[in-house]
């Protein structure tokens, strides 16, 4: 893994600037890159979603620098908030909770809830100390597009000023964690995943003492949500292990760029036009994820073909994001 740089105190405070004059700068955090913008202030969170083209009822989520901030960004803050702020802040764990008098409905996209997050990266917590506020962030990518996990990633999608959109890309190396934060809604009587994350549904649990429903299995996958969420402009398709080898076969009119681990890679009979070895274990494999998509998708192919991890649990947030990767319509052979 790269080590992440300390972070530089004079692009911080710089940064911290743009923030106050209600400015976007992308913020490296543990997940994804995120761009940032003063929670407090409409015109500036307004601007992030001008900047990424995204539909303006899609709420944010408010970064906070520590459990202190609950009570003044939420109110009726559970005991259940309080143990998974303390098991697992600053980390990759946002929790949805009743919002707070303070929080703009620019924010909540008109709901009234509000996720909040606690990073743990230290360039995002330099900046959440420099700037004295909460900052709202979406990742840091176009609409429907991958998310960022570089700082190469944002300049090549969104860009700086005055080409580009961000007014200022803070570079903190690449994001250890690799995707996004697990999310946990503890608005309602139960708790509730609203997004699976490298903090796994088991270890919630294991804090809690009571089950965690899941928003997806409760209902059935809605397309529309999950269209064109997260994916390549390359289609991509997921394909069982024990089929990847006929499945190439089939697709063999195809320029076909390939993830899949090198044991299995090794096994082929014809080369793909691309091919990238994906990592065996799901944390390594996580923190490559998008940077091996991105890169999957700029090689020139016309078909990107994932071999499917193994299908157990701590595999969960690595299919989940896959599918939403694959999930762009009609089916294609
Ligand atoms: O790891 C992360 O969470 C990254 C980094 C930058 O912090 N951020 C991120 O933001 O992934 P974004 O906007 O790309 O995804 C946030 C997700 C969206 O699906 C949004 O609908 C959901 O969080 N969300 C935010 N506030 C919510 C709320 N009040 N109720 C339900 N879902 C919410
Ligand atoms: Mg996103």
């Amino acid at each position: 893994m790269t080590a992440t740089p300390a972070p530089d105190a004079v692009l911080i405070a710089r940064a911290a600037d743009v923030l106050r004059r209600c400015g976007l700068v992308a913020m490296p955090t543990e997940t994804v890159y995120g761009l940032a913008a003063d929670a407090a202030s409409e015109a500036a969170v307004r601007a992030i979603f001008a900047a990424k083209g995204r539909p303006a009822d899609h709420p944010v989520i408010v970064h906070v620098l520590g459990a202190d901030a609950l009570d003044a960004w939420a109110r009726d803050v559970p005991e259940a908030a309080r143990q998974l702020a303390a098991a697992f802040w600053p980390g990759p764990l946002t929790l949805v909770l009743k919002r707070g008098e303070r929080v703009l409905d620019v924010v909540t996209g008109g709901q009234d809830t509000v996720g909040l997050r606690c990073p743990s990266h230290p360039w995002a917590r330099a900046l959440l100390q420099a700037f004295d506020g909460a900052l709202a962030a979406p990742s840091a990518n176009s609409f429907g597009r991958l998310s960022p996990t570089t700082a190469h990633h944002v300049r090549s999608d969104l860009g700086e000023k005055p080409a580009g959109e961000v007014d200022l890309i803070l570079d903190g190396g690449p994001c250890p964690v690799g995707i996004e934060s697990t999310i946990v809604d503890l608005s309602g009587e139960r708790p509730t995943l609203l997004r699976p994350g490298a903090i796994t549904r088991a270890a919630i649990e294991a804090v809690l003492g009571v089950p965690v429903a899941d928003a997806r299995g409760a209902a059935p996958r809605a397309p529309g949500r999950l269209e064109k969420h997260y994916a390549p402009r390359t289609p991509l398709e997921v394909v069982a292990a024990d089929r990847l080898g006929s499945r190439l076969a089939a697709l063999f009119h195809l320029k076909v760029a390939v993830l899949a681990p090198q044991r299995l890679l090794s096994t082929l009979h014809a080369a793909p036009a691309v091919e990238v070895a994906a990592p065996e274990d799901p944390a390594a494999y996580a923190r490559l994820l998008y940077a091996n998509l991105h890169w999957l998708d700029h090689a020139g192919a016309e078909r990107i073909v994932v071999a499917a991890p193994p299908d157990t649990s701590e595999w969960a947030a690595i299919h989940d994001r896959l599918q939403r990767a694959q999930a762009t319509g009609s089916a294609r052979t």
